[in-house]
């Protein structure tokens, strides 16, 4: 069984894409264990709890800075046991203590096509306003491992989604999580919990 700890820290609509693909059997041998949320009132803890998966709030306001935050959360994962952290929705930047104790070991979901639309400000809503400002015609989301960094680890899997005209920066969030996100993220857990994914000279490799 391959240990996985959930980060969250709001609505939890792909840990819900996590949570279906496992009841499906589509992690591998992959299962939550436990979610960690930087808020404590996100929606995702209520998902969490309605499937009975172990929950803890790690709240960041109630840490004097992201050092002594990351040690929390260092120590928590090691706690648990960790074979991969997964980053679904989780708004806080953490630093090197966290992903050297978990190297290749942590990934995150962004919804954009890495390298564009990425990078610390760019975050939820913010990510497909700029696209839409941009006049992009295609977007998608990445999934990729957490380094120090800011979104710039090794890329393991991408979708494209289409822009369309009259979209709002809702409207195109919505379509890259139904097209994209909810698809990509599970896929890469899975992929993780299969051993299908190498690093080699700082890019993925995933086996076919
Ligand atoms: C998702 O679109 C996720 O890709 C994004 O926030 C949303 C969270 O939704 N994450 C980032 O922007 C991280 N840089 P969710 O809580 O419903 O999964």
């Amino acid at each position: 069984m391959k240990n996985i700890v959930v980060l969250v820290s709001g609505g939890g609509t792909n840990l819900q894409a996590l949570i279906d693909a496992e009841k499906r059997g589509e992690l591998g041998d992959g299962k939550i264990t436990l979610v960690v949320s930087s808020k404590p009132d996100a929606y995702a803890l209520k998902r969490a709890k309605d499937n009975f998966i172990r929950t803890k709030v790690l709240a960041r306001s109630e840490y004097a800075d992201i050092a002594a935050y990351s040690k929390a959360m260092a120590d928590t994962l090691k706690e648990a046991g960790a074979d991969l952290v997964v980053y679904a929705g989780f708004m806080t930047i953490l630093d090197e203590q966290v992903c050297r104790a978990f190297p290749n070991r942590m990934m995150n979901v962004h919804p954009a096509l890495i390298p564009s639309f990425c990078g610390k400000g760019y975050y939820g809503l913010k990510v497909h306003e700029e696209a839409l400002k941009k006049g992009v015609k295609i977007t998608g989301a990445t999934v990729h491992f957490v380094t120090e960094e800011c979104d710039g680890g090794p890329i393991i899997l991408q979708k494209a989604v289409a822009v369309k005209n009259g979209d709002t920066p809702e409207i195109l969030q919505k379509r890259v999580m139904q097209e994209a996100e909810w698809k990509i993220l599970p896929e890469a857990v899975k992929l993780f919990c299969e051993d299908k994914i190498k690093v080699e000279n700082g890019i993925a490799v995933v086996e076919e």
